[in-house]
């Protein structure tokens, strides 16, 4: 057991995944709160974006003896890191099972007094899946291991992530079409990932969230042909639906997942958010956000 847990109420935040998109707007949130963070970032990845305060410890979730060594005398774990968006080279849903494992493993052995877990929504459903699967294993571990703890399980983000993927959402939507994940009829929960960030900011200081798997989202969920109707909208030209689906065959958990989505049990229940972390966001906010990181609106 850590020898400096007595102190682990002032401790920093151990932030994990720090370097991601939501990571950074975690970040920001917990910086604007005056927390004080010290940020898992792995060999090699540059931290020059990084605020000067943070404390930078060089660790992986892969490689448990590091994570003993950043979670002493912390305060609470934040963790958004994922190993299935394969950001790096080698990156698996390794990181989601074993990675997610050894650090509620180190949080157990050194007292952490609260982790903060980014989940996914209704992944206790989603057996089929194994990224959303993983979640379920770490909220159960977390329980087993009777380290106080916080899920949150937000939907899909509307988000504009660099690379590859946000090329694609941008390309689609300057010929007037955007990807639907599920036809009419069948809705799914969608959220800004800022809105994320702030919850996961409350979260940490929020007593009533302990013990809680809560929800995420927007104030309504979507279909398909509603979604694109909204980015219409928010954009003001015509998009018309386009499936998602049928590029991205080589994706056996990404294939599990949209066909997860037509099941309709990817819906947030959000009367718990509202309650511990404010009003639920407008949907069209979060898609004029997601329109304006895109470069398609302009910024304010
Ligand atoms: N996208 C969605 O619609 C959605 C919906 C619900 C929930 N979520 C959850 O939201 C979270 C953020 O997702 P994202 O796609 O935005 O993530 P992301 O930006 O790709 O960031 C992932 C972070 O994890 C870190 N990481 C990866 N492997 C690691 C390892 N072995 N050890 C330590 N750090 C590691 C990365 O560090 P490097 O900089 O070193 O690569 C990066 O900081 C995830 O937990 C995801 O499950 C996403």
């Amino acid at each position: 057991m850590a020898t400096t847990t007595a102190r682990a109420g002032d401790g920093p935040i151990l932030q994990v995944g720090a370097t991601g998109h939501l990571g950074g707007l975690i970040l920001g949130e917990l910086m604007s709160r005056g927390k004080k963070v010290r940020a898992l970032v792995r060999t090699g990845t540059d931290t020059s974006k990084l605020p000067t305060s943070v404390e930078v410890v060089r660790g992986d979730l892969l490689d448990p003896a590091s994570l003993n060594a950043a979670a002493e005398g912390v305060s609470t774990i934040v963790t958004s890191a994922i190993g299935y968006s394969q950001r790096k080279p080698g990156d698996s849903l390794r990181t989601d099972v074993e990675g997610n494992r050894n650090l509620i493993e180190a949080a157990s052995r050194a007292r952490v007094p609260r982790f903060v877990l980014l989940s996914i929504l209704a992944c206790d459903q989603a057996r089929e899946v194994p990224h959303f699967w993983a979640k379920k294993e770490a909220e159960d571990l977390l329980a087993q291991r009777g380290v106080p703890f916080v899920s949150l399980r937000p939907g899909a983000f509307l988000y504009a992530p660099e690379g590859p993927y946000g090329q694609m959402i941008r390309q689609g939507l300057e010929h007037g079409q955007v990807f639907a994940m599920t036809p009419e009829g069948v809705r799914i929960t969608y959220i800004a990932p800022s809105e994320v960030a702030r919850a996961v900011a409350m979260a940490v200081d929020e007593p009533r969230a302990i013990g809680q798997k809560i929800d995420l989202g927007s104030d309504r969920a979507l279909s398909g042909p509603e979604y694109a109707a909204l980015i219409a909208k928010v954009l003001g030209r015509p998009v018309s639906a386009a499936s998602a689906a049928g590029g991205r065959g080589g994706d056996q958990d990404m294939m599990a997942m949209f066909r997860f989505f037509q099941t309709g049990k990817y819906v947030a229940d959000t009367r718990r958010q509202a309650e511990l972390f404010g009003p639920v966001p407008k949907v069209e906010d979060g898609a004029r956000q997601m329109l304006t990181g895109l470069g398609l609106l302009p910024s304010k």
